[in-house]
């Protein structure tokens, strides 16, 4: 094993985030190669600064004219270098105080600086590459984003476990989630609210009650690894939910606890194809050096695989971040969703169609629809035929992504799709 990853090794062993390294994890290590010598040169090089691969000339990265012109007020550097591998520092910065100003039970806590990858997905895949080994299990509620299936259980041999997302009488199912979890050594737990299909948050008494129950499963002698997909957060419609991540809660909750926040600009800020997230670690156990191990094997696992991410979306995302109508402009939007939960709610509260059962939906972008005595596949190709695009979740569930479709076509949408599942 390289000495470097030798070293981090040891800084971590006695922690949560040690017990829980995979394999490659424990092997994983920031070189001290191109980048880093790149970076020592950009203080000491005052003279020539022959590092980097790129081109310069006059001082500044060679840009074509061509798309100079498309992009006028932005920098060479700014468009056209390469990013750091762990993400602008300004940015990283940044996307701290902004997270600490949307949870604000996470002043004075303890993270890692977030490190952007190349959206939140690339942030799983990251996390996946230092804690899940072949043969893991993960543990989610059994309505879950797709994706997590083939990162996790095709990508990376995990045998995924889950359980009923909600009781019988419609809240989150935190006995199901003990029940999963049981008395394993290692568990890995991924919460995702608003949810991916059902667009369902936890109360603030399920969350409580989320929380106590890994306390007491930490407490027993289980190890976790809980991570929090925060793709949709901050899009919450109703009174009484949680309106921070579970992430603030589990931070600081146990020396057992080992906390990941998977989030970033993509759902949050509308930037869905720009591919920037976010990756935050925290831990009661973690001292600044096991931080700052786990950021250096994060570098590692980053550079070995998308090297960096796009610095054209992290320069436009921090000058974003930066404006002052940004948080104006969002609470717009967020309020134009808000309009359009509302006019569904009103929909499917007055529907009567015993074919569709809506599920308990409160925040996101999404709401799903349980079908009985349909199939929810032959439902979406009949809608399709009608010229309607809906997402089946196997046989049964029909996912509605109402964020898509403007308020006044919501009626017409929600008709047709009753009208279709009566006529099957
Ligand atoms: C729950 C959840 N997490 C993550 C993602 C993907 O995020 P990104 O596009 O930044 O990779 C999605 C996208 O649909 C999602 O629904």
């Amino acid at each position: 094993m390289n000495q470097l990853a030798t070293e981090l090794n040891q800084a971590l062993d006695q922690t949560v985030a040690g017990r829980l390294l995979s394999q490659l994890g424990r092997e994983m290590y920031f070189p001290k190669g191109i980048v880093a010598q790149t970076s020592e040169a950009g203080v000491k090089a005052t003279r020539f600064n022959a590092t980097v691969g790129m081109a310069f000339e006059k001082g500044e990265p060679i840009m074509l004219d061509g798309l100079r012109t498309l992009i006028p007020g932005m920098s060479p550097r700014e468009a056209v270098a390469y990013a750091p591998t762990p993400g602008l520092p300004e940015l990283r910065s940044l996307w701290k105080e902004s997270m600490v100003a949307k949870n604000p039970s996470l002043a004075g806590v303890a993270t890692t600086n977030p490190m952007v990858t190349g959206g939140l997905t690339n942030g799983l895949s990251q996390i996946s590459t230092l804690f899940v080994d072949d043969g893991d299990t993960l543990i989610v509620p059994d309505l879950f984003w797709g994706n997590y299936r083939l990162m996790m259980q095709v990508g990376r041999g995990v045998t995924v476990e889950s359980f009923p997302l909600f009781t019988e009488a419609g809240g989150f199912n935190v006995a199901g989630l003990g029940e999963a979890i049981g008395s394993r050594s290692k568990a890995i737990v991924l919460l995702n609210f608003p949810n991916n299909p059902t667009g369902y948050s936890p109360t603030l008494a399920e969350a409580d009650a989320i929380v106590e129950m890994i306390r007491e499963k930490a407490d027993a002698g289980t190890d976790l690894l809980v991570i929090t997909d925060d793709a949709y957060f901050g899009l919450f419609y109703e009174e009484g939910l949680l309106t921070e991540s579970l992430f603030a809660r589990f931070a600081t909750l146990h020396d057992r606890v080992l906390a990941v926040k998977v989030d970033g600009a993509t759902k949050e800020d509308f930037a869905w194809g720009f591919r920037v997230g976010f990756l935050t670690l925290a831990g009661k156990a973690l001292e600044e050096e096991q931080r700052s191990a786990i950021e250096k094997k994060l570098m590692g696992s980053i550079r070995s695989s998308v090297s960096n991410s796009s610095r054209i979306a992290q320069s436009l995302l921090l000058r974003t971040l930066q404006a002052d109508d940004y948080e104006s402009e969002k609470l717009r939007k967020r309020d134009l969703l808000k309009d359009r939960y509302a006019t569904v709610r009103a929909i499917v509260e007055n529907m009567t169609n015993d074919r569709l059962r809506p599920m308990p939906f409160n925040s996101g972008y999404f709401m799903a629809f349980r079908c009985n005595g349909i199939s929810a596949e032959t439902l979406r190709l009949a809608l399709l035929d009608k010229g309607i695009g809906t997402i089946a979740i196997g046989e049964t569930y029909l996912r509605v992504a109402y964020s898509t479709i403007d308020q006044s076509d919501l009626d017409a949408l929600y008709s047709e799709i009753s009208a279709t599942a009566d006529s099957l």
